[in-house]
């Protein structure tokens, strides 16, 4: 049995114990919260769970094996390298860290100590976007031409971040996931509707060296909200809409083709192609509880996660690049470099 610590008990924390604690092989020892409110809450729907506002009190636990932290992204680096130096296996909230510089240091650390450092980018997780992953690695809805993703809604305004870095980072990560490639530049443009805080509004645009082109719009200020991707392939399409709550996906058999034949260049050269449309069935398990069950997995076995702290690290290196773009008004950003070696074991 893996016992857990959790730093963190807002909005997010509570997914991870609740979920944790219907883990096999996890069991959920200790919560820590600034907020003692929040103890309280635990402590009525898990009279098991020790509670402390000292997050202290979990590193110096030598009960404890892994620690995770649903904090504030500006806490992650100092909790995360804290827990890692008390030898704790981590899990770490998406975004990883605030800096690339950051993220670095926390796999290198956790490399060193043959610790397990899996970071939460849950989609990863989902059966749609595993299902998603299986058709374009299939081959199934051939060349991969776009992916077009709307994540809008009103709300909730970050005080510490911007839209790229609370909503994007899942674009960043399922398009990592999807293709295996990395972009070579990218360009974005946002805006601040109130002064002083980070951007609430922005449209980014990831370039491919194979010519796909991705675009999400990220917007807190919407009056709908709308959880969307499109994802254009040269044989079939895919409508991926998280909100619906059966057929998340619908698989289209549409698409164009089009001839150079002088003999009909008078004619119209694109055809179009309009075949079945289908919903896979897919599977519902809860994403948290599919990454628990590997995370213990990745400790028992010494094996990196499929969210390691690399694929982390690559996100927040995309979040720079975009944030970067953003405050110079959309100039392309080229990418150089983004730390792969996907695969490897920690131990
Ligand atoms: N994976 C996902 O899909 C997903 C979804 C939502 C949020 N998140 C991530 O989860 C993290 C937390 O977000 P949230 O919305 O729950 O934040 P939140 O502000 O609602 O909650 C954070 C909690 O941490 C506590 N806290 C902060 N520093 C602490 C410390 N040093 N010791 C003990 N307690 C401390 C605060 O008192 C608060 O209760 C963020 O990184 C966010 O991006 C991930």
């Amino acid at each position: 049995m893996i016992n857990i610590g959790v730093i963190g008990y807002g909005y997010w924390g509570p997914n991870l114990v609740r979920n944790f604690a219907e883990t096999p092989g996890l069991s959920v020892a200790s919560v820590a919260d600034f907020d003692p409110k929040k103890l309280e809450i635990v402590q009525k729907r898990y009279p098991g769970v020790n509670t402390t506002t000292r997050f202290q009190d979990l590193l110096e636990n030598k009960d404890i094996d892994a620690i995770a932290i649903a904090t504030p992204v500006n806490s992650h680096f100092e909790l995360g390298m804290a827990a890692l130096k008390a030898g704790k296996h981590l899990w770490l909230e998406k975004p990883m860290t605030e800096t690339s510089e950051q993220a670095r240091k926390l796999v290198e650390e956790a490399e060193k100590r043959k610790l397990v450092l899996i970071v939460d980018h849950t989609f990863m997780y989902t059966g749609a976007v595993r299902r998603m992953g299986d058709m374009v690695k299939s081959g199934e809805l051939g060349q991969i031409l776009y992916y077009d993703s709307t994540r809008i809604n009103l709300g909730l305004f970050q005080r510490d971040v911007n839209v790229i870095s609370d909503l994007a980072v899942h674009d960043f990560s399922i398009l990592d996931y999807l293709l295996g490639e990395q972009p070579v530049a990218v360009s974005a443009v946002g805006t601040s509707h109130i002064p002083g805080t980070p951007e609430n509004l922005a449209f980014i645009t990831l370039s491919y060296s194979s010519g796909m082109i991705a675009h999400a719009n990220v917007n807190w200020l919407a009056p709908v909200k709308v959880r969307q991707i499109l994802i254009g392939g040269d044989q079939k399409m895919i409508v991926f809409d998280d909100l619906e709550p059966s057929e998340k996906i619908k698989i289209y058999d549409k698409g164009i083709s089009f001839t150079d034949n002088p003999q009909q260049i008078y004619e119209m050269r694109v055809g179009y192609r309009t075949g079945d449309m289908w919903a896979p069935h897919i599977d519902a398990t809860e994403a948290l509880r599919v990454e628990g069950e590997h995370f213990v997995e990745c400790i028992k076995n010494g094996k990196a996660p499929l969210t390691d702290g690399l694929l982390g690290l690559r996100v927040v290196q995309l979040i720079e690049a975009a944030t970067r773009s953003m405050n110079e008004r959309g100039r392309s950003v080229e990418i150089n470099g983004l730390s792969m070696h996907q695969g490897r074991r920690v131990a």
